[in-house]
Parts: structure tokens; sequence; C-alpha cells
């Protein structure tokens, strides 16, 4: 396949060893080097590139600058910060034109893994804008209300990290931007996040009041007229699949690392839903209707308008936000778990039949035209337990509910 790689560093050391360490990789990938933010941009106009690694603190022109410049031209390129931890105030301000952070001195391994865990779904856009709405995303929105929650309660002088986290564990675009940074080798880097209220934690209060109150890390829904999509009811139906998922993977007597996993997982799992809405309300008129007109699910409704179907798009800004891969799996197949090349129990079990779960017991819901993959779930041994995952599913919303 691949992958070129464009990589900017002032130090000619640090490029040196850069290219040595990547000599295994020739097969794979093509790599080129620049000396400054200026010269980049020169061989970025020359020829196209993949991904983008840049230093942060360099002369002239710095990284921040150059990864903002490099959105505005080249939109769908792979934005990386590979920064000194002394920098960190610099890493803070790259937090938007970056899709994610390294820290120097970095080893192959992570190195190679963040860069092919970035690329894995690149080619399953055909269609281009598409491909390029989602790699300028820096946020998701949230809902106006947790919104002004989370601002109350950062500019309080007596705002405690708790609470925070609750607020950002109630929210699909802050429970995304938050897992993006502490899943990144900059801030944290720690191998399993068990929720978004312990990844605020681990970012610390003082991170997460600069990110949101003067990068502005989140954003708020304007709002947008679509007949027939609930905002609420999205927001609604993700955090009950959440705790679907969440209850079949601890039936499943899986290991806590799965069990975290297939909740955030499942939290997450429609937000596409919200990036095509919101940046493409025309043509996603055009989806609802034919949804109802002709009694399709609403994915495939959308892979007929969009030529790619919501899980696949929120899939693609998650693997370039460096989310972990058993979630991004977990979201891009979460309607055709079939089609995954995992085949065993995992985090995309969970999710897939707590959606089906979850879709199949609301009132009303757009979505009515769920399936279950019988032949997804026969192959891993798992079509009998279908029952008692609901019973035990309607058993854990009811706790849920009964506790809010
Ligand atoms: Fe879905
Ligand atoms: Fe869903």
């Amino acid at each position: 396949m691949g992958i070129k790689i464009l990589f900017v560093d002032d130090e000619p050391k640090v490029l040196e060893a850069m290219q040595r360490m990547l000599r295994s990789m020739r097969k794979e990938w093509e790599t080129a080097f620049a000396l400054s933010g200026q010269e980049a941009l020169e061989i970025l106009g020359r020829e196209s590139f993949d991904v983008v690694v840049s230093d942060m603190r360099m002369p002239g022109m710095d990284g921040t600058q150059l990864l903002a410049e490099v959105k505005k031209r080249y939109p769908d390129i792979v934005r990386i910060v590979l920064s000194g931890q002394s920098d960190k105030e610099m890493v803070l301000k790259s937090v938007q034109p970056a899709h994610q952070y390294l820290a120097k001195p970095c080893d192959a391994e992570t190195l190679k893994s963040t860069i092919n865990r970035a690329c894995t779904l690149r080619d399953l856009f055909t269609d281009n804008a598409l491909r390029l709405v989602v790699s300028q995303l820096d946020s998701l929105p949230s809902l106006p209300d947790l919104y002004a929650q989370i601002m109350k309660e950062l500019q309080s002088e007596y705002s405690s990290i708790r609470k925070i986290g609750e607020i950002i564990s109630k929210d699909i675009g802050m429970t995304a931007k938050v897992l993006q940074l502490v899943n990144s080798a900059f801030f944290g880097h720690i191998r399993h996040v068990s929720s978004p209220a312990q990844a605020a934690e681990l970012l610390g209060l003082e991170t997460i009041k600069t990110l949101v109150l003067s990068v502005k890390i989140f954003s708020q829904f304007d709002r947008f007229n679509l007949p027939n999509f609930s905002v609420k009811g999205l927001w609604d139906h993700s955090m009950a699949t959440g705790v679907f998922s969440r209850t079949i993977a601890i039936r499943e007597k899986q290991t806590q690392e799965v069990i975290d996993d297939a909740f955030m997982a499942g939290v997450l799992h429609d937000a596409g839903k919200l990036i095509l809405a919101a940046n493409f309300a025309r043509q996603y008129r055009e989806v609802i209707e034919t949804t109802q007109q002709r009694h399709l699910p609403l994915w495939q409704a959308e892979n007929q308008v969009f030529g790619v179907t919501h899980a696949k798009v929120g899939a693609y800004l998650f693997s370039l936000w460096g989310l972990p891969y058993s979630i991004v799996e977990a979201i891009a197949f979460h309607h055709d778990p079939s089609a995954a090349p995992q085949k065993e129990f995992g985090p995309l079990t969970a999710v897939h039949a707590a959606n089906y779960l979850e879709h199949h017991r609301r009132q009303g819901d757009a979505d009515k035209g769920e399936a279950v993959d019988s032949a997804y779930l026969t192959a891993i041994g798992m079509v009998d337990q279908l029952g008692f995952w609901e019973e035990k599913c309607s058993k854990a919303i009811k706790e849920e509910e009964d506790d809010n």
C-alpha cells in the first residue's frame, strides 16, 4: 500500500536518527525529511503525502503554524505532533490542528503503530468530500446543556475533576475528545483507560481547563434542522448502548479491559451520524426519507447516498484520533460484524448485540430496521446468548434509570 510520510524537525540529528530507526519500514513506507516548516510546505507543494510528523519548537514557522497550514491546504493528510515534554504549552496550542501527539524520544514501535492505526481506514472512502470533512474535524458537537454545565464547572473557583469527569461521561463529543488526548503518547499513553471520567482525571484539572477554556477543544451544536432526527434521541440511545454493551461483556466474563472498551465503543458507536447530519444536512434528510419510504435500516440508506455508512465515518475519525483499535473496530462493524476480521467475542460482539437490543426496545425508533447478524453470532458460538443478554440489559438499564 505504501504510506508516504514527511518528517519535519529543525535538528538534522533528530531526522538522521529517525531515518536510521525507520530503515526496517522501507518496504511499507516512503519517507521524506524537512528541516523547517517552510521547506515542508515546499515539499508538500511538489508531491502528495499521507502523513506529516512535525516537531513543535522550530525557528520561523513553528509546528502549530505548520500543521494549521497543512490542515488548510491539504486537509486529508494525517497530522502528528512529535514533541519534547518541555514543550507542553506549545503542544496544548497544537491540539486543534493535530490528529495525534507523540512524545520525544519516540521508539520505532510507537511510531509504527501510531501511523499504521491512523491510516487503517483511509482507503474505505471513495467519496473524497466526506473524507476531507472527517479529517478536518477537531471536535464533535456537544449537547448545549452539557456544554453549559462543563463551562460553568470549569469557571467555578471550586471546580472538581470528579464532577467534570461526570459531565464528560454524559456527552459523546467530550468523551471522544478526552479519549483522543489520553490515548496519545504525549498526554499519557497508558495502555488502558477505563472510562471518560478516568481519562479526565489523567489529563488533570489544569490541562482540561486550558484545553476547554482557551484552546476550546469542545464545541456545541448549532441547532440543525432535520425532520425525524432527534439529537437527544441519539444521545439516549448511545448512552444506553454503552450500558448494554458493558452488561453483555460482564455477563460473558470478559476481562476488565474488554468490558471498558465495550462500554466506550457503545457510547461512541453512532458518532458518525452526528458527523453526517451536522455536515451534510441536505443529503442526510434524503437518507432519512429513503429509510422511511423503503423501510431500510438507516445505514443502508446512508450507503446509497454517501457510499459509506455512519459506522465507517465514525470509525475513520476515531482511527485518525488514535483511539484503541478494538474500539475503532467495534464501531466500524457494529451493523455487520461478519465483515470484521475478528472472530471471537470482543467489544464488537457486545456493541453489535447492544445496538440491536437497544434499538428494538425503543418505541418509535427511526432505526427499527436494525437486524441481528445471526451468522456471526452462530460462528462465534453465541447465538443462544441473545435472550440472556436481553434480560440482563433491561435489568441494567432500569437500575441506571433509577439511579438518575
Ligand atoms: Fe449504528
Ligand atoms: Fe445505534
